[in-house]
C-alpha cells in the first residue's frame, strides 16, 4: 500500500478552518462542507460540541462528511426539519477574490454542496491561499455532474461549449460516482471571462444535473497562507 504524501498546506487549511468555525454560535443550524479543509471545520465544531457544550444541528454535504460528523458527535438534521441554515462553511478549488465567485467539486460533492450553500443565510468559504485565481478556470477543470444515461452526448455538448472533457474515473478505471450515483465530467475551459453565461449554457444541456460554478453565493472567504489569515467580504 502506498502512503498518502503529507499535505504541505494542511496547517494553513486548519488555521482558516478554526477561524471560520469560530463564526458558529450556540443554537445555529450549520451546513458542513466536504474536502480536506472542511474536514478541519468539522473536527473543530466537534471539539466545541464535546468540550464547550456548543449546541448545533448540522446538514452534511456528502456521505463522507456525514460519517465524520457522526464520529465527532455533531447532531445532524434534515431539510424537512430545518429548511434554512444559519451558516454553511465549505472549501473551494478556486476563488476569484474580486467577486468571491468559486469553482467547487474536485472532491465530487458539488451538488449537495450547492444545495446546502443555497439554503444558508451565510455561505463562508475556507481555503489555503493557493486557491486564489484572477479568473475562474485558470488552474482547475470545472466539474459538471451529469446523469449516467446518455453521458456521451452530454460530454459532446460540453465540448461544443469549448471544454476539453474528461469523465472522472476511479483508480481502477471504473467511473467515479457521486453520492447521487451520477457521473462527473471534468471540463477544462481555461480562464472564464463570462462565467454566468457559461453556467447558464451548461445548465441548458439535458442530462446535466449541476455544475461547480458557485457564483454570487459566498458572503465571506477566509484563507490562510504564509502572510497570515486573509478575510474577504
Ligand atoms: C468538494 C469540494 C471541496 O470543497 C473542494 O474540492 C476543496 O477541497 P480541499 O479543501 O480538499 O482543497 O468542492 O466537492
Amino acid at each position: 500500500m502506498t502512503a498518502t504524501p503529507p499535505d504541505p498546506a494542511a496547517a494553513f487549511k486548519q488555521q482558516a478552518a478554526i477561524k471560520a468555525a469560530s463564526l458558529v454560535q450556540d443554537g445555529m443550524a450549520v451546513g458542513l462542507g466536504t474536502g480536506s479543509t472542511a474536514k478541519f471545520v468539522v473536527a473543530e465544531l466537534g471539539r466545541r460540541v464535546r468540550e464547550e457544550g456548543l449546541r448545533i444541528r448540522a446538514i452534511p454535504t456528502s456521505s463522507v462528511t456525514e460519517k465524520q460528523a457522526k464520529e465527532e458527535g455533531i447532531p445532524l438534521t434534515t431539510f424537512g426539519e430545518q429548511p434554512e441554515l444559519d451558516i454553511a462553511i465549505d472549501g473551494a478549488d478556486e476563488i476569484e477574490p474580486r467577486t468571491l465567485n468559486l469553482i467547487k467539486g474536485l472532491g465530487g460533492a458539488l451538488l449537495w454542496e450547492k444545495i446546502v450553500a443555497s439554503a444558508a443565510k451565510q455561505f463562508v468559504v475556507v481555503a489555503d491561499a493557493s486557491k486564489y485565481v484572477d479568473h475562474l478556470g485558470a488552474k482547475c477543470p470545472l466539474p459538471v455532474e451529469v446523469i449516467p444515461f446518455g453521458w456521451e452526448n452530454v460530454a459532446r455538448q460540453l465540448g461544443e461549449l469549448g471544454a476539453h472533457v474528461t469523465p472522472r474515473r476511479n483508480r481502477d478505471g471504473s467511473f467515479y460516482l457521486t453520492d447521487e450515483k451520477n457521473l462527473i465530467m471534468d471540463c477544462v475551459f481555461g480562464p472564464m471571462m463570462e462565467p454566468e453565461k457559461l453556467g447558464r449554457s451548461i445548465l441548458e444541456i439535458v442530462g446535466v444535473v449541476e455544475h461547480g460554478l458557485f457564483l454570487h453565493m459566498a458572503c465571506q472567504t477566509i484563507t490562510a497562507g504564509p502572510e497570515g489569515i486573509r478575510i474577504l467580504t
